[in-house]
């Protein structure tokens, strides 16, 4: 664990440069807005390590798929939001030599992320090779005003010269994505243009034929006096760039102003785009930076109003929250139905930007309890777009008569992943997204939701887990052979207790989803029986089915089996393990993973976390105790259903102990990964521990529930929930719990236990 980054409520703080930190830097420092994203890139060139990113919400390639030996039925590509062109850049050339951090002597290096205002800025002085030294004022941002533009403000004080200089301010499409499968480029030139203090390029996706038009604008400026330097006009395959000729003036700050716009097809006509660009782009240079950055700032201001979290006493955990609620929410605004939330957000490539099972298990709570209903709404719409194609996709499997298997990983709605185990028998992702459905409907009271679209996918879920269960004579009840469940260290089991779980439950939640509809709305129930070819029937099957499910249990110590054979392992505790074997999934072969009783994730544990009203206290304190010393946390979705979980239980400080595996996951790089990118979908697993953990908050009977607790180290802690129309603030410290309506209309929540009228 690294424990780098300065602590402090609001910002982020870097000191000091340091390259082989840089990497983690650029993914803890990355801005976004929810159409797109930019990890924290230098301006200038930088030959040292780097990962460049710059993403477009939306804008996808399919890389064809790379497998060992192929599966029938896996499929063709994995649909990867690309690394889009590059406009930051504004590289600085003094007597022939580049600012190059990674060649120059760097000091005074801060680099700040504010979080409650999303301004990204950077300060240092650079000595280049004959002594010139030159001080750079950086600060960026990605517009959450206008979803479309970026600006950068560049400040270069000459120290101790005054010489002639160049700046190179450009746009590059030439650019290539690290995960590349076949080190191919997944980008062609459609156009570029050059003009008086302006450069667009529009360029097209292979084979997904997505344009993006990006463009930019600039001005710069000496002691407040606009200057117009002499200018190249540099234009090559994928690149349009200006080479602007400038005098610095020792002690003179030279201000550069770049204004881009990023325009994509998914929300313009292609024969618009490079015309809307250019308007944008005016608008946004009469605008000016400072304007920009104030709108931007008051859109962050409204957003902070309503999702804060305090913590005193412990700045760390101030800090950590904080980046969680800020990378959740400059990820997924909710604005575009199309759009999800893949487990690296815009921090990173890994796991191609695409949408998990995460959305739904982990992340919906979040923005439901956050943002505006829409925002969690279309999460949920997203999926029920997708509904023909996870037909399509269960089709190509074999199932028949409208059974739906959404994918385990998506994009466009089509099956990306292609490990056997994973894309064929992880099916319990189906059940997250029913239960998604049930949840959103549960804290929104939205039910108008079934009819519209909700309905429809349950059915199609539900004819899935129809077909795929079968009937045991020898057990005399139906089984689910060959499936993964959450926990990916076992493959291939049969009767995973999670996956049976979900199944059934899916099946009477679409009954009375169906039975609702029926008596509310005639009309709609009619016209979805119509649509899927429903047959009341087959709700004799799903009753069978509901009634004759098999669980695996250990009778003795009265426990659920995470699937068949669970006790014939040897069943050892995580702390036997040796330290240096940790994490088992880089220590270990995969053949002693998968014997060994090591558990990865939360599994009977999250059935027991989603359904927990079915279950009594005592039920879920065995199946805790049993499985928490098994379990070995290598995903980090996996340590807040056990902080949950323990924080019901009264288990405090195991809930404490768990919450900060994720707390601070990114910031101290915990896992050793954060280069790669964020890990925000587990973001939301931390929020989930601080509200439903500690603040044991629930909705049960329509009603807002608190039934808080404070971890020790804490003085006290407030956070804001939004409720239907209510903003509340809970506040515990040692002593009490105080409730208050923050704004909206008056609510009654139960605190403890008992009813408070919230006016
Ligand atoms: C987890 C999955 C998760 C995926 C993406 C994997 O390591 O086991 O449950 O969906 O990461 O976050």
């Amino acid at each position: 664990m690294k424990d780098y980054f300065k602590h402090h409520p609001w910002h982020i703080i870097e000191e000091g440069f340091d390259p082989q930190y840089n990497k983690i830097a650029e993914s803890v420092f990355s801005i976004g807005n929810g159409r797109m994203g930019q990890r924290a890139n230098f301006e200038e060139l930088y030959s040292g390590e780097t990962l460049q990113g710059s993403y477009v919400a939306g804008v996808y390639y399919p890389d064809k798929t790379r497998v060992g030996w192929w599966k029938n039925g896996y499929p063709e590509y994995f649909a990867k939001v690309l690394n889009a062109p590059n406009w930051i850049s504004v590289h600085l050339t003094v007597d022939n030599q580049p600012l190059d951090l990674a060649v120059c002597k760097v000091e005074n290096f801060r680099r700040v992320l504010d979080m409650k205002t999303g301004l990204l800025s950077r300060q240092f002085i650079a000595t280049f090779a004959d002594g010139k030294r030159v001080k750079i004022h950086a600060q960026r941002f990605c517009s959450m005003a206008k979803g479309e533009a970026g600006a950068i403000r560049y400040a270069i004080t000459p120290l101790n010269f005054s010489s002639a200089a160049t700046l190179s301010l450009f746009i590059d499409a030439d650019i290539i994505n690290t995960d590349s499968n076949y080190d191919e480029k997944f980008w062609n030139e459609v156009y570029k243009h050059a003009d008086e203090g302006q450069c667009v390029v529009t360029a097209e996706t292979k084979k997904t034929f997505f344009h993006v038009c990006t463009g930019m604008r600039y001005k710069i400026y000496e002691g407040g006096k606009e200057i117009n330097g002499s200018v190249n006009t540099e234009l090559r395959d994928k690149f349009a760039g200006h080479v602007i000729s400038v005098n610095l003036n020792e002690g003179a700050e030279l201000v550069v102003y770049k204004y881009a716009a990023i325009l994509s097809s998914e929300n313009h006509p292609k024969d618009k785009l490079v015309e809307n660009c250019k308007n944008l782009l005016k608008d946004l240079q009469n605008n000016g930076f400072d304007k920009l950055l104030a709108e931007h700032e008051a859109v962050w201001e409204h957003k902070w109003k309503d999702c804060d979290i305090t913590i005193d006493g412990d700045i760390a955990a101030q800090q950590g929250i904080r980046f969680t609620i800020f990378q959740l929410t400059q990820t997924y605004t909710g604005e575009d139905e199309r759009l999800n939330i893949g487990p690296k957000g815009f921090t990173g490539e890994k796991y191609g930007g695409s949408t998990y099972w995460d959305t739904e298990a982990y992340c919906l709570p979040f923005y439901l309890g956050t943002a505006e209903q829409k925002v969690a709404r279309n999460l949920l719409v997203y999926r029920y777009k997708h509904l023909q194609k996870a037909i399509e996709n269960a089709t190509k499997l074999g199932f028949t008569d409208g059974a739906a298997l959404y994918p385990m990983v998506t994009i466009n709605g089509e099956e990306c992943h292609n490990e056997w185990e994973i894309t064929f028998e992880e099916i319990h992702r189906n059940g997250a997204i029913a239960y998604a459905i049930y949840d959103y409907i549960r804290y929104t009271d939205d039910k108008a939701y079934l009819a519209e679209y909700g309905l429809e996918v349950l059915v199609g879920i539900s004819r899935f887990w129809a077909q795929r269960v079968n009937w045991s004579e020898d057990k005399k009840k139906f089984v689910m052979l060959g499936v993964t469940g959450p926990n990916e260290y076992e493959n291939n089991v049969n009767n995973n207790w999670y996956t049976n779980y979900i199944a059934t439950w899916t099946l009477r939640y679409t009954m009375e989803a169906l039975a609702y509809v029926k008596d509310t709305d005639g009309n709609a129930y009619a016209k979805i029986i119509s649509q899927t070819g429903f047959n009341e029937s087959e709700i004799k099957a799903w009753q069978s089915i509901i009634e004759q499910m098999y669980f695996p249990e250990d009778r003795n110590r009265n426990v659920f089996l995470q699937q068949d054979g669970f006790l014939d392992k040897e069943l050892i505790a995580v702390s036997a393990i040796k330290k240096n074997e940790r994490p088992i999934n880089q220590n270990w072969s995969w053949d002693r993973i998968l014997r060994s009783c090591f558990i990865k994730q939360a599994d009977v544990l999250q059935g027991l976390y989603f359904f927990e009203d079915e279950f009594d206290t005592e039920a879920t304190k065995r199946n805790f105790d049993f499985y928490e010393p098994m379990t070995v946390h290598e995903s980090s979705l996996s340590p807040c259903v056990h902080s949950i979980l323990a924080a019901k239980l009264g288990y405090t400080e195991k809930a404490y102990e768990m919450y900060l595996r994720t707390a601070r996951l990114d910031l101290d790089d915990y896992n050793n990964d954060t280069e790669d990118g964020c890990h925000i979908t587990s973001m939301a697993g931390t929020w989930l521990s601080v509200i439903k953990g500690f603040g044991g908050m629930r909705v049960r009977d329509g009603k807002l529930q608190f039934q808080p607790f404070i971890p020790t180290q804490w003085n006290s802690y407030a956070f804001k929930i939004r409720f239907r129309n209510s903003v509340v603030r809970v506040e515990v410290d040692k002593t009490r719990v105080t409730a208050t309506l923050d704004s909206g209309e008056p609510l009654e929540v139960i605190i403890n236990g008992s009813g408070v009228m919230l006016r």
